[in-house]
């Protein structure tokens, strides 16, 4: 037997096992051995039953004001810098360990009925989420929220001019969208965080890597727009959370707004602070261009739907007809 010294023993193995430098975090109660060495006062029960995915501006938060409306529904505290998200699949939070992020969710009251989730809308387009998210939580179930990745990325742009984002201030939108292989290195980086989560179908089929399709569910969030209702019936369903909640009657439509806003018991509406009213309509020559960038994308989505045996949204249907 050949041995080595502690510290250039563990050298030799992680040069031998490179992919195992990062640590992938496993249930400790899903392994006899991991059970038998967690501490008693510890518990296993402070771990999402799902997870609501992204992508960032498709409709994530109100998705998550609606569920939070549902008695057996609680989420996660907010995380400690992301705006309240706790993003801890797809950045060094991870690395923080289980218990840092079981320590951001409740004790639930009857484990059972009770559904603990997460929204952290970069997991979707993530490299790592998946992989951690199936080692950690392999049944949990995966919410995402698809809008027309054309629009997605204008609200996106919008999104970061309205924060200030300096290169989003200094260009314009098809500026952004159009930058080629030699432009600035400010704007390709920013036309690579707005165009790269648009690419449905690449990361659908990396979460399907993960996770088994029955366990997956691709929301519209035009629909959640215009009939949250219906889409809050579908999510319940393929949640299994009972009892089942009417939200036909605790939702209302602010005209003021444009948006549909939570009914309370006293008769007041809370909506959602929203950019969407505050900028122009995207231009034709924009909608173009990325109609033709996101084609082949969108073809692709078409086929990995009809494949999951899920409804195509409408945004899609009337994409797919600009190419027929
Ligand atoms: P805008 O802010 O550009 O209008 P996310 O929370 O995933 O980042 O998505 C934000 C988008 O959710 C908003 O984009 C808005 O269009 C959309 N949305 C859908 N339903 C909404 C609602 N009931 N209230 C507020 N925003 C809603």
């Amino acid at each position: 037997l050949d041995t080595l010294p502690p510290l250039q023993l563990a050298q030799r193995y992680f040069t031998l096992f490179p992919q195992q430098r990062e640590p992938l975090w496993q249930n400790p109660c899903d392994d006899k051995r991991h059970r038998d060495i967690w501490s008693k006062e510890k518990t296993c029960d402070r771990l999402p039953k799902f997870l609501v995915i992204g992508p960032q501006k498709t409709g994530t938060t109100a998705l998550s004001l609606f569920l939070l409306m549902h008695p057996s529904i609680s989420s996660s505290f907010p995380g400690p810098r992301t705006y309240g998200e706790v993003q801890f699949f797809n950045t060094n939070n991870y690395l923080q360990g289980i218990d840092w992020y079981m320590e951001l969710f409740p004790l639930p009251s009857n484990v059972t009925s009770d559904f603990l989730f997460e929204k952290s809308s970069a997991y979707f387009p993530s490299e790592d989420a998946p992989r951690r998210a199936a080692a950690l939580l392999p049944k949990a179930k995966i919410l995402t929220m698809l809008i027309n990745p054309s629009d997605r990325a204008y609200n996106w742009y919008q999104h970061q001019k309205a924060h200030e984002d300096s290169t989003a201030s200094r260009f314009s939108f098809y500026d952004v969208i159009s930058a080629q292989h030699g432009a600035p290195a400010d704007i390709r980086s920013l036309q690579n965080r707005c165009l790269t989560p648009g690419l449905y179908h690449t990361h659908l089929e990396r979460w399907l890597t993960h996770y088994p399709v029955n366990q997956l569910v691709v929301l519209d969030g035009q629909q959640l727009r215009r009939d949250p209702a219906a889409v809050m019936d579908e999510v319940q369903k393929f949640l299994g959370v009972t009892p089942h909640y009417n939200y036909s009657q605790t939702l209302t439509f602010d005209q003021q707004k444009g948006f549909w806003c939570q009914l309370s018991e006293e008769g007041k509406t809370k909506c959602l602070w929203s950019e969407g009213q505050k900028y122009p309509p995207m231009e034709p020559e924009a909608r173009s261009y990325l109609s033709r960038y996101y084609r082949e994308h969108n073809i692709d989505l078409s086929k990995l739907l009809h494949r999951l045996g899920q409804p195509l949204p409408s945004w899609l249907r009337e994409e797919l007809q600009k190419i027929s």
